[in-house]
C-alpha cells in the first residue's frame, strides 16, 4: 500500500470529533401513564454482539432520559433521508412542550419485546432493554441489549437477504446530515482475490 507524505497536523484541543456516526431517532415512554417521546441520538453504538448489545449517552436533563430510566426500555429507530427533517427536529424541541409523533406526522407503531412505540416509517428498528447505566459526567450511558428487530420488509430481496443499503440512511458529522455516498467494496474486500477475466 502507497505510504502518504508530507501530512502537515495541527495539535486540535479535545473534542468529540469521531465521525461519522449515525443520527438515530430513539423512541421512549409511551409506559405506566407516560407519553411516548422521540429524541435524536448521535451518541450511539453497536458495543456487543453475544448477547446483541448497543450504548445510548443521554444528557440527564433530557426528557427522554427520566422516560428511559424509568422504563428500562427504548427503541433505537434509524431514520431515512425521508425523516432527516423530523430527526433534526425532535433533536431540538423538548417532548416536555410537544408531542413529538404528532408534530412530525410520525407513526407509533407497537414493538415486539418492549412497551414503547417504535417509529413505523423508519426502515429499522432496534427494541432494547437497559442492562446498565454510567454516569459519565454530563452524560449518562446506557447500555442495553437488543430484545427485536424490524427490518421494512421492501428491504429483504427474495434470497432472504437484508439490503440496507437500499434503505437511505442517514449519517452526522461533525454538525451536518449527509446521504451515504457510492460503496467502495464489501467486508474483506481487501484480502479478496480478484476474479480474473475469463
Ligand atoms: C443530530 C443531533 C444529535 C443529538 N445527539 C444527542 C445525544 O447523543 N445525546 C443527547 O443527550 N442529546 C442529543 N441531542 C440533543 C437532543 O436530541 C435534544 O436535546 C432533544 O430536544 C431532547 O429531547 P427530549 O427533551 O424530548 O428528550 C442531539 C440533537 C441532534 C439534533
Amino acid at each position: 500500500m502507497p505510504r502518504s507524505r508530507n501530512i502537515r497536523k495541527l495539535a486540535w484541543k479535545p473534542a468529540n470529533l469521531l465521525a461519522p456516526v449515525p443520527a438515530v431517532l430513539v423512541s421512549c415512554g409511551g409506559t405506566k401513564g407516560t407519553a411516548a417521546n422521540l429524541i435524536t441520538i448521535a451518541w450511539t453504538g453497536s458495543i456487543c454482539s453475544d448477547p446483541v448489545m448497543l450504548s445510548i449517552s443521554v444528557r440527564p436533563e433530557r426528557h427522554s432520559h427520566g422516560l428511559i430510566a424509568a422504563a428500562g426500555e427504548f427503541v433505537v429507530n434509524l431514520p431515512s433521508v425521508a425523516q432527516a427533517r423530523a430527526v433534526d427536529w425532535c433533536g431540538m424541541v423538548s417532548g416536555r412542550k410537544a408531542d413529538k409523533f404528532a408534530e412530525t406526522g410520525l407513526t407509533p407503531a407497537a414493538a415486539l419485546a418492549v412497551g414503547c412505540p417504535i417509529v413505523a416509517e423508519c426502515p429499522v428498528n432496534i427494541e432494547c432493554r437497559v442492562r446498565r447505566r454510567l454516569e459519565l459526567g454530563s452524560h449518562t450511558l446506557f447500555l442495553a441489549e437488543v430484545l427485536a428487530v424490524q427490518v421494512d420488509a421492501a428491504l429483504v430481496d427474495a434470497k432472504g437477504r437484508l439490503r440496507l443499503e437500499k434503505a437511505g440512511l442517514l449519517a452526522f458529522a461533525h454538525g451536518e446530515y449527509f446521504t451515504l455516498g457510492r460503496s467502495l467494496g464489501r467486508f474483506g474486500f481487501s484480502v479478496r482475490k480478484r476474479r480474473r477475466n475469463a
